[in-house]
């Protein structure tokens, strides 16, 4: 054995890590036979040349709304029929008509050069494709379809190409994890794009738990997962919104840190405490995509925090109390700092306000004995962690930028 495999074989839980990526998608999908059935069932006139009405399908984050249009397109390019042909895009990377429409042309003609046309050229090319050989049935999927630049001119683009083909048709699978972005759009695009709605339920814990287990005999080593572990995943993910890459992140984080640990079995602690790392990602999320001001606050609380000299404090129960006036100075002068001019109070209270929403921060009105009425603020969250979060977004990004 060389010594790159015997590095990769001396893991004590795992036997194929790759198997929880999220990348991987199980050939089985369980807890999903109905919505493969529909959407078979709504794609197979192409198989009879007759176009398939436009699906939008809808469902929160990891309901399983990719795996499963991909696995179904795969079934339906397996059938090797000549007239029919599919494209599966994420509409991250192709976030406009030209791009979605370029990608449709280059997903079958490989040597199609990339650059440099008109979209009106790029519109005949794929127009001609389609019309050759008898004409094609096209199913182009969209998935998270909402953050299409210019979606309402590709919904109609789309469409309308159904009107300028001879033979053949183009229909759309639209994918999306928002339903409140339909509202933008305008009715007509609606109309086209929802022809046919599926929607993705939350999974439930029993659920979840099936989809773990299902993975667990080819991610893990014979016995490496505790059951109770895996029930225990499976229940925090139960509760963030029957997430299923939850779940699976929360089992491969577990692994990891009984591999790290050299342990063989995978036990509730590291679940427990793989929630805790997953948590801080997501705090990483919330802090870096708050608006400037708020950051402004946030960043301003921490640095009292993080300042050993600063004694205008109130100790209480292990917890550290900043006056609100203090921070809304240290907020000032940040604001300056990041080139901004500073809000009012008023304006400060707001933003307090939401930073408490969001758990990351909790006020307390101080009672008659410090000085008179005042509003203390903790933070609620790691001082040394949300400042480097924020310098990182705050002041890195802005430098880069200009
Ligand atoms: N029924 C299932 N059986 C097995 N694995 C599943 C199932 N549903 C989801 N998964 C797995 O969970 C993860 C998330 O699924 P998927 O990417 O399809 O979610 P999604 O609905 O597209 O989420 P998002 O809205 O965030 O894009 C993937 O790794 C997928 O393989
Ligand atoms: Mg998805």
């Amino acid at each position: 054995m060389g010594e790159f495999s015997e590095l990769l074989e001396q893991g004590t839980v795992f036997r194929n890590r790759d198997i929880l990526s999220p990348h991987y998608v199980p050939n089985k999908l369980i807890f999903r036979e109905a919505e493969v059935k529909r959407l078979m069932v709504a794609l197979a006139p192409a198989l009879k040349n007759s176009k398939p009405r436009n699906l939008f399908i809808y469902g929160q984050t990891g309901t399983g709304k990719t795996a499963t249009v991909k696995q179904v397109i795969r079934k339906l390019a397996g059938e090797k029929q000549d007239g029919v042909k599919t494209v599966y895009m994420n509409c991250r990377i192709y976030d406009s008509r030209y791009k979605a429409v370029q990608k449709c042309i280059s997903e079958h003609q490989p040597d199609f050069a990339k650059t440099g046309y008109s979209f009106a050229v790029l519109y005949e090319k794929l127009l001609d494709w389609i019309e050759e050989s008898g004409g094609k049935q096209f199913v182009v999927a969209l998935d998270e379809v909402d953050v299409v630049k210019d979606l309402d001119s590709l919904v109609y683009t789309l469409t309308r190409a159904n009107d300028d083909l001879k033979k053949g048709n183009i229909s759309m699978i639209g994918i999306s994890n928002r339903v409140s972005f339909k509202q933008r759009l305008d009715v007509r695009s609606k109309s086209s794009l929802c022809e046919e709605e599926i929607v993705f339920q939350p999974y439930d814990a029993t659920q979840l738990r099936g989809i773990l287990l299902q993975r667990v005999p080819e991610a893990f080593k014979d016995g490496a997962v505790e059951e109770s572990a895996l029930n225990l995943a499976a229940a925090i993910a139960a509760k963030e919104n029957g997430d299923a890459r939850y779940a699976l992140n929360l089992l491969f984080r577990a692994g990891e840190l009984a591999e790290g640990r050299g342990m063989l079995k995978v036990a509730d602690k590291e679940v427990e405490e793989a929630r805790k790392m997953a948590d801080e990602d997501k705090a990483f999320e919330v802090i870096s995509t708050l608006p400037e001001h708020q950051q402004f606050v946030l960043y301003g609380l921490a640095s009292l925090a993080l300042d050993t000299k600063y004694r205008k404090l109130v100790e209480e129960g292990g917890d550290k109390l900043y006056f609100s006036s203090e921070v809304y100075e240290r907020y000032c002068s940040l604001a300056k700092r990041g080139g901004q001019e500073p809000r009012t109070s008023r304006w400060f209270r707001e933003y307090l306000h939401d930073l408490e929403t969001l758990g990351l921060v909790a006020t307390i009105e101080s009672g008659k004995g410090v000085r008179g009425h005042a509003t203390l603020v903790k933070l609620c969250y790691e001082a040394l962690k949300v400042r480097k979060i924020i310098e990182k977004t705050l002041f890195e990004d802005k430098g880069a930028e200009k």
